[in-house]
């Protein structure tokens, strides 16, 4: 009986072994992805480079709001859509106080921002962002963009005047 019951034993404990040691790859691989994410993810914010990273922390500190009360009825509605999409992951102050400014510029960033998982933002959002933030900088960020076209080439110049212009003529009626 002794016996019997000891194999008993043994059986059970050796079929516990067995669901553990079952379940252990699992275990295993979930902390494998787990490290992999972790290790992804420091990845991504290693990839920020020390400039990139100083220039965040530098826009994030300055307003947090634009004053659009002077600009056309249309651009305020842009500024409200603009608020919303554009803070759902970072500060708003980011792109407020960016060193973006020329159409180009923010064509290029919104288009980046755009597509980052669960971005939340389709093309006609993001094109009135574009928008906005191309207008918004032709008045709030004049001289940065006076700057960068003094030292942008003429075709440059030339296209990036073309593109405030018609902004400025779509709004400012
Ligand atoms: C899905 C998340 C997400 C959304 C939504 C988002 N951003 Fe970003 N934004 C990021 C991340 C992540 C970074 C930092 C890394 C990078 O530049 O890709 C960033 C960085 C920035 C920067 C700083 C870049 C630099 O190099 O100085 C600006 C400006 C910016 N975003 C503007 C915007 C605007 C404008 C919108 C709305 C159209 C927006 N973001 C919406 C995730 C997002």
């Amino acid at each position: 009986m002794k016996d019997a019951s000891f194999l008993k034993f043994t059986g059970r404990s050796s079929k516990a072994w067995k669901n553990r040691s079952a379940r252990f790859p699992i275990l295993g691989s979930v902390a494998l992805v787990a490290g992999a994410a972790g290790i992804l993810m420091a990845g991504t914010a290693d990839q920020l480079d020390a400039e990139t990273a100083a220039r965040i922390e530098k826009a994030e500190k300055g307003p947090a709001v634009i004053d659009v009360s002077k600009y056309p009825a249309p651009v305020q509605e842009s500024y409200k859509l603009f608020a919303q999409k554009c803070s759902q992951c970072h500060k708003l102050s980011r792109p407020i106080n960016s060193d973006y400014a020329l159409p180009d510029e923010w064509s290029r960033y919104v288009k980046r921002m755009m597509h980052k998982p669960d971005s939340n933002l389709d093309k006609d959002e993001a094109k009135q962002i574009y928008e906005f933030l191309s207008y918004d900088s032709s008045i709030r960020k004049k001289a940065l963009v006076d700057e960068k076209l003094a030292k942008a080439s003429p075709e440059e110049k030339a296209a990036a005047e073309k593109k405030i212009a018609e902004l400025r003529a779509k709004f400012d009626k």
